[in-house]
């Protein structure tokens, strides 16, 4: 079911992801202030999930509402080009030729994060599994396209 929608979603975000190109003039430098952003907002929140800081309803819904609206079709768009360490990026060349899989995993973390939001209301109990799922979103997709040299 999961599996059904995030493959409708994909399609549905293709054609939008090319509309939005124009404006682009660093992709390096935007993709990266874009995951820096959602570094920060995950240093918030995750303490919180971990019980190490006090449940902060409103502070977990803004900090997820950032994340959400940073994972558009204009951060995928920020993909599409200058996948090379020579532009001091460190995204993979595989990249580009896995790109459906690159896209699966950024439409999922998008619908995770909808999810997350929906559960924040109910409490850590309820939350906890997707907050978890989340994480290894983020972790899971480095692991596979990002490049572990010039690690800063
Ligand atoms: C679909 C793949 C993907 C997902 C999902 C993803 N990232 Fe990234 N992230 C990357 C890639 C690729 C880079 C390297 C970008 C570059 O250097 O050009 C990166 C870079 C980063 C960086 C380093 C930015 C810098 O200053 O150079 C941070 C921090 C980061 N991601 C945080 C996150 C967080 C937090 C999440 C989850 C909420 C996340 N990312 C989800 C692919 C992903």
């Amino acid at each position: 079911m999961l599996k059904g929608l995030v493959i409708a979603i994909s399609l549905l975000v293709f054609p939008i992801t090319y509309a939005a190109a124009s404006h682009v003039d660093d992709p390096v430098e935007d993709r990266q202030a874009v995951m820096k952003h959602m570094g920060t907002e995950m240093k918030i929140i995750t303490p919180i999930f971990a019980g190490k800081a006090e449940w902060d309803e409103a502070q977990l819904l803004s900090s997820i509402a950032i994340l959400q609206e940073n994972v558009t079709p204009e951060l995928l768009q920020l993909y599409q080009s200058h996948i090379d360490p020579e532009d001091g990026s460190r995204a993979k060349k595989t990249i580009e030729t896995s790109w459906d899989d690159f896209e699966t995993r950024m439409n999922k973390l998008s619908l995770q994060l909808g999810r997350l939001m929906g559960e924040i209301p109910q409490g850590n109990a309820t939350a906890l599994a997707t907050f978890k799922l989340v994480a290894q979103s983020c972790s899971g997709c480095h692991k596979f396209f990002r490049n572990r040299i010039n690690d800063r």
